[in-house]
């Protein structure tokens, strides 16, 4: 339903209207907000079902702005052929208090106007149908009208704006990262690489178009480095590419990672201490600004009726934290047999990952200090023995394996160049030398896949439906 304040305005634009006054025009959220009747009001959507008595015309529409629809009463007079489910309509009347149980509001109306018909036997949706998510995913140009798609993108778009205040509250000076970069983040993933197209590449003499390779970036890390060097704390949040052909239901070719850089930190507990905070604040925002939204997942959607109380848990306990070491004992000691055989040294694999949530009880869990020889170079070395490890850690979270990884970064010049010197970086990497040469502090950093965030707090199986288009699945210009 409506915030306090949208159902204020609301109620002050209606309130305050001469009778002479042109409509006001209201989006079904206001009006189904309202608290006073109003007597000149427009609203516009379109609609999600026509039923027809002889006495009376009843119509609800939905403009995008809410789950629920704004029952329309009206003469059947005013009925008219192209008045169907999927059409866009426009209705002046009056905002009057509803008989129903159901609903505050209703919309008497005045005047219905079709502003563009729908062929209801084209149109793939069908009214009152819940529609399987496999189904929908067919039609990406139109799947948004759909109910489960509507709030999908209403807790996608809240979520952004969550992630966006959470940091900037904390002191956090946003970095829009570039996407086309000469960087490849040492192996975070798969590279696509930019060129330009055959005849572009026959009019100019030189082979790239950046005189050297450029890549869409599969990480904003490297760049918030530098950021974090003058301002402490940054973050980033936007489209980051990987060409690993995956078809798996949680990796996509583009997504969104937040990425988060924190300078003057000297432990992983400071870095897992924002992890949590932004996982957590973002939740419980989501749930409050669209409760009916996010319920529509958990009470239809998700696999398991399980997802609500999980989400409440998540919330609600603190997340545990394993190192690397316990958690191949844990997998040693397991009575399930692994695809891979768990081994010290060796990555965790998804399936490794999911059996250590449920056996920390489906919460949350960090798992830190990972083999020195698996991870990239910029990873703080712990100088342990015999076990060489870094100081890296990933969040593993229930239904989907790992939601973000993170480190303590290398900010000591001796150990950062040997090991530079060691892979044959030394040359491509003398930039980021550099900033271990001018003032130099102890920092760490993580990032969190967006996508895979919703679905663990929706329960939603497939990373393809949390994403407003899903790529190439149809034949499609999108
Ligand atoms: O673990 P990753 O590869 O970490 C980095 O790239 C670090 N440089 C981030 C940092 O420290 N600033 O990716 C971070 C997260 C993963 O944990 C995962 O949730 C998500 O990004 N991710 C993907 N999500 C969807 N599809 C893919 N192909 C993904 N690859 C990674
Ligand atoms: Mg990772």
């Amino acid at each position: 339903m409506l915030g306090a304040w949208g159902g204020w305005q609301a109620f002050r634009r209606c309130a305050s209207l001469p009778r002479t006054q042109r409509a006001v025009r209201l989006r079904v959220r206001e009006a189904l907000g309202a608290r006073e009747p109003a007597d000149e009001v427009k609203v516009q959507g379109w609609v999600r079902s026509v039923r027809s008595q002889k006495e009376v015309l009843f119509l609800h529409i939905n403009d995008g702005s809410s789950l629920e629809n704004l029952q329309v009463v009206a003469d059947p007079s005013l009925e008219n052929r192209d008045l169907t489910f999927g059409s866009a309509v426009e209705v002046q009347g009056k905002l009057v208090k509803s008989p129903h149980r159901m609903q505050n509001v209703e919309l008497k109306a005045k005047t219905i106007r079709v502003v563009g018909p729908c062929d209801t036997w084209l149109f793939p949706l069908k009214t009152k149908e819940r529609h399987p998510l496999e189904y929908i995913r067919q039609f990406p140009h139109l799947r948004c009208r759909s109910n489960t798609l509507g709030s999908l993108l209403r807790i996608r778009s809240e979520a952004t704006a969550a992630i966006h205040s959470f940091f900037q509250d904390n002191g956090y000076v946003h970095i829009h990262t570039p996407i086309i970069t000469s960087n490849d983040c040492e192996g975070a993933g798969e590279l696509f690489q930019i060129e330009t197209s055959n005849e572009a590449r026959e009019s100019a003499e030189k082979t790239h178009f950046f005189s050297v390779p450029a890549f869409l970036t599969v990480s904003g890390q490297l760049h918030l480095e530098v950021m974090a060097g003058a301002f402490t704390h940054v973050f980033t949040f936007g489209p980051t590419f990987r060409a690993e052909n995956s078809q798996s239901r949680r990796h996509l070719a583009e997504f969104y990672m937040v990425e988060a850089e924190l300078s003057f930190t000297e432990s992983l507990q400071d870095i897992m201490q924002v992890m949590e905070a932004l996982f957590k604040t973002t939740a419980s925002t989501v749930l409050s600004k669209c409760p009916r939204d996010v319920e529509l997942f958990h009470k239809y959607i998700a696999p398991t009726q399980k997802t609500k109380d999980r989400l409440e848990q998540m919330l609600k306990n603190k997340f545990v934290i394993i190192s690397y070491n316990e958690a191949v004992e844990i997998l040693k000691q397991a009575s399930q047999t692994f695809t891979f055989k768990p081994e010290w040294g060796c990555d965790l694999q998804t399936e490794h990952e999911k059996y250590l949530v449920k056996h920390c009880g489906e919460v949350p869990v960090f798992v830190i200090n990972y083999p020195y020889d698996l991870k990239p170079f910029y990873m703080r070395d712990n100088e342990d023995e015999p076990q060489h490890t870094v100081a890296a850690v990933d969040l593993l979270v229930p239904g989907i394996g790992e939601l973000c990884g993170g480190s303590l970064r290398e900010e000591r010049l001796p150990f950062l160049e040997s090991r530079l010197q060691r892979l044959g970086l030394a040359d491509a990497y003398q930039w980021y030398l550099d900033l271990r040469k001018f003032g130099s502090v102890p920092h760490g950093g993580f990032g969190m896949g967006f996508e895979r965030y919703l679905q663990c707090i929706l329960g939603v199986d497939n990373i393809k439906d949390v994403i407003p288009f899903p790529r190439f699945s149809h034949s499609c210009l999108l």
